[in-house]
C-alpha cells in the first residue's frame, strides 16, 4: 500500500461520530443537526428543470475538458463577478468538475514535483481537510498557518520565513475562510501573488463561499481579481476553485470549476485526461442555467441573512461569536473545551455541532481551534433559532 494512507488524520465527522457515541440525548427533544456544512435550502427550480429537459443528455461520452458553451459561461461568470476586464477565456482557462472536493485533491497531485528536497503545501490552520490529504498523498509536507482572533483569522504571510517560502510548491488559500468565515483582501492577495513570483509556488484559491456574504458592499474578493489588480493579465500562478454547492444549494449535483493561469491549466487537463472523471452532459447544462442566474443566489443570501441576524442575537450575549465576513458558520467561542461542549449540547440538547480543534492541528503555537466550535446555520430558521435556544440553556448550565 501507499504508505503516505498511513498519515491521513482521520476526517473531523469520524472523530464527532465518536465524541457522541455512548450519549443519549433527551427523546423528546428533535436532533438539530449544525455541523456538516451541507446547504439545506430548496435547490432552485432552474436546475431540476434543466435536468429533466436533457436527460436525453445521458447517451453522450463527455469530455473532460467540458463544453466550450459550458466553459465560456462560467469565464463569462468570473468576469463579471471578479472584474477580470476579459482576461478570462473559458477555452484554455476553465475545467468543470464534479464538485470541487475531488478537483481539489486531484491539483495537488497534479503539481507537486517529488524529486526536491520534501516539498511544502501551506494552509490556514484551522482548514478544510482535503488540502491535507491532498499535500501528503502527493508526497509533500503540510504547513500550517494559524488562524486565531489575533490575528483576525488571517495568516501573517509576512511573518512566513523566506526559506519556508522556497520550500513552498503550493499554497491553498480558502477565503471566505471554513470555518472561520475571513475574507482575504486584495492587497494581501496580491503580495502573495508577489511571493508566489518571487518563489516559484502556485496559489489555489478555494472560493466556494464567496457568494454568501452578508452586504453588496462588501463582497468577497477574489484571487484572479486580484492577480488582474496586481497587474498579472495572464493571471499566472493563480487558480481557482469555485462551486455550486454552497452558492445554489446545489451540494447532491456535484458541479464546479477550476479556473486561472493557462499553463497551469494545459497540464492540470492533461492530468485529469487520466484521473478525472468529465461531468454529465446533463449536469453540464443544468450547471449553465445555475451559473448564468443570480436571482436565486440573492434569495439564498436573504435565507442566510435572516438565520445569522436571529442566531446572533440569541447567541452573542451568552458567548464570545461574532457575524464573519461571508459563508454560513459561527466560529464561537466554548467556555468549557470544545469537545466537552460539544458532547454536553448533544447529550443534554440533541444539538450536534462541531469541535473547532477537529478542524485544525497542534502546532508550536498551540491549536487555533480549540475552545470554538463550527455551527453551520444550514438548517431553515425556526431550527437555527430553536438551535440557539438549546445553545444558550446548554450555556446557562455551566454558571452554576
Ligand atoms: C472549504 C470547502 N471547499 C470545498 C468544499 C467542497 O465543495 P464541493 O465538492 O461540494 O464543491 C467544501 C465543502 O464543504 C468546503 O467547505
Amino acid at each position: 500500500m501507499n504508505p503516505n494512507l498511513a498519515k491521513l488524520h482521520s476526517y473531523p465527522f469520524e472523530k464527532l461520530a465518536k465524541l457522541k457515541q455512548y450519549c443519549t440525548p433527551p427523546a423528546g427533544k428533535q436532533h438539530i443537526a449544525l455541523s456538516i456544512g451541507e446547504p439545506s435550502h430548496p435547490i432552485p427550480s432552474l436546475i431540476t428543470e434543466a435536468i429533466i429537459e436533457n436527460l436525453h443528455g445521458l447517451s453522450d461520452y463527455p469530455t473532460i475538458a467540458g463544453t466550450q458553451e459550458l466553459c465560456k459561461f462560467i469565464a463569462d461568470w468570473l468576469d463579471q463577478r471578479f472584474r477580470l476586464s476579459g482576461n478570462i477565456y473559458g477555452k484554455s482557462q476553465v475545467i468543470p468538475v464534479n464538485g470541487t472536493r475531488e478537483a481539489i485533491f486531484a491539483f495537488a497531485q497534479a503539481v507537486i514535483d517529488h524529486k526536491q528536497q520534501t516539498p511544502l503545501v501551506l494552509m490556514q490552520n484551522p482548514f478544510y481537510q482535503i488540502y491535507e490529504g491532498a499535500a501528503i498523498l502527493a508526497g509533500a509536507e503540510p504547513y500550517f498557518l494559524n488562524c486565531n482572533a489575533e490575528n483576525n483569522f488571517i495568516p501573517k504571510f509576512n511573518e512566513v520565513k523566506a526559506k519556508i517560502w522556497d520550500r513552498c510548491q503550493l499554497l491553498y488559500l480558502c477565503s471566505p475562510g471554513n470555518p472561520t468565515g475571513a475574507v482575504i483582501n486584495t492587497e494581501v492577495l496580491a503580495t502573495l501573488i508577489e511571493l508566489a513570483h518571487k518563489h516559484n509556488f502556485i496559489i489555489a484559491s478555494d472560493e466556494c463561499y464567496s457568494e454568501i456574504y452578508f452586504d453588496d458592499k462588501y463582497r468577497p474578493v477574489g484571487l484572479l481579481q486580484a492577480a488582474i489588480y496586481a497587474g498579472y493579465k495572464t493571471l499566472s500562478r493563480c487558480i481557482v476553485f469555485h462551486s455550486l454547492s454552497k452558492r445554489s444549494n446545489a451540494p447532491g449535483l456535484r458541479s464546479g470549476f477550476v479556473a486561472g493561469d493557462s499553463k497551469i491549466m494545459k497540464q492540470f487537463l492533461r492530468y485529469r485526461t487520466y484521473h478525472g472523471c468529465a461531468m454529465a452532459p446533463t449536469t453540464q447544462l443544468a450547471s449553465i442555467a445555475a451559473w448564468r442566474d443570480e436571482t436565486h443566489v440573492t434569495t439564498n443570501r436573504i435565507l442566510y441573512q435572516e438565520k445569522f441576524a436571529a442566531v446572533l442575537k440569541l447567541l452573542s450575549p451568552v458567548i464570545n461569536v461574532k457575524q464573519p465576513n461571508a459563508g454560513f458558520y459561527l466560529w464561537a467561542e466554548t467556555p468549557i473545551p470544545d469537545t466537552t461542549f460539544t458532547k454536553k449540547l448533544f447529550a443534554e440538547q440533541n444539538v450536534t455541532v462541531l469541535p473547532g480543534s477537529y478542524l485544525a492541528r497542534d502546532t508550536n503555537n498551540g491549536n487555533p481551534g480549540s475552545n470554538r466550535i463550527r455551527i453551520a446555520l444550514v438548517a431553515p430558521l425556526d431550527k437555527c433559532i430553536d438551535a440557539a435556544h438549546r445553545i444558550r440553556a446548554c450555556i446557562s448550565t455551566l454558571d452554576n
